[in-house]
């Protein structure tokens, strides 16, 4: 088994209700709402789900006729993805693949998928942002890239507004480290602009777009108001309309990027064709 699979195999019960939480239920409310501006409404692309977790966003995509490859390097992760993949009865739409995400299969890193997901798994690479060329190589020409990280701008604004603590929001400004107590890890949060950068940089992708993911939802500290109905509902449709709305993204607790990657003539004529 990988290393990095061994802590997340411990903490699929906690994923599982996590995800069924109004917090949980936001983040992939909104990040599907930001993917479908790119694909929604079209079937039959070949997906890649990097670090794609207990499946819930891969389930989603077969569903709707993709092909949907799943990556993950934990065993314990990919037999909920598989199980839940079978009761949805899209198990013949799905591919699982027990990987780390930079030592991909061969036929993966050079495969030819028209979206690639990295949700809420840069955060865990050792690499960072110089993970980035490799989770990005498995696109076609005019593929779709969507990042979620957790913004390192949100948590001096969680400890001051959630817990009330000043002086840990003080030590926190300019703090990229954070433990995940799910997770049993440390780690990285990155600016979203850092990442833009790095995308723009290549000279590989147009059509990139910032939008943050809770960007209200973390800062009521009255957690347990959440889980009533109307409650949610109001937040929600507050969440969708500020996902993409400045500069409510820049604070948000999350961040997604997604970018198109410009097709072959587009990148040699810019002199970065690969
Ligand atoms: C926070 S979960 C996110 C799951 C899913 N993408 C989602 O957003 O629901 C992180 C996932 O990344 C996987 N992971 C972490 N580091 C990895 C690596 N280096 N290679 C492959 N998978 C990794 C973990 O096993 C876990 O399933």
């Amino acid at each position: 088994m990988y290393e990095s699979g061994s802590k997340f195999d411990k903490s699929v019960d906690a994923r599982a209700h996590w995800q069924s939480s109004p917090w949980g239920r936001l983040r992939y409310t909104v990040a599907r709402a930001n993917l479908d501006t790119y694909v929604g409404g079209r079937s039959g692309l070949r997906v890649l789900d990097l670090g794609g977790g207990d499946g819930l966003e891969s389930i989603l995509l077969a569903r709707n006729g993709n092909q949907v490859t799943l990556v993950d390097s934990s065993p314990a992760m990919l037999d909920i993805a598989s199980g839940r993949a079978d009761a949805a009865g899209v198990s013949a739409s799905m591919t699982f693949v027990n990987s780390e995400v930079l030592d991909l299969p061969r036929s993966i890193a050079t495969g030819s998928f028209d979206v690639v997901l990295l949700h809420n798994v840069l955060q865990y690479l050792p690499q960072g942002i110089g993970a980035l060329p490799a989770v990005t190589a498995p696109l076609a020409d005019g593929g779709i890239f969507s990042v979620i990280s957790i913004n390192k701008f949100s948590e001096p604004i969680a400890a001051a507004a959630r817990r009330a603590d000043p002086t840990e929001a003080l030590n926190l400004l300019g703090e990229s480290r954070y433990r995940s107590v799910t997770f049993d890890s440390d780690l990285t949060m990155f600016a979203a602009g850092d990442i833009i950068d790095a995308i723009e940089a290549t000279g590989d992708f147009g059509d990139v777009n910032h939008y943050g993911i809770r960007c209200f939802s973390d800062f009521i500290a009255a957690d347990d108001e959440k889980w009533d109905p109307e409650f949610y509902s109001a937040l929600e449709a507050l969440e969708l309309a500020s996902t993409a709305r400045w500069p409510y993204m820049h604070t948000a607790r999350l961040f997604q990027i997604i970018g198109r990657r410009a097709s072959k003539d587009a990148r040699q004529s810019r002199g970065s064709g690969r």
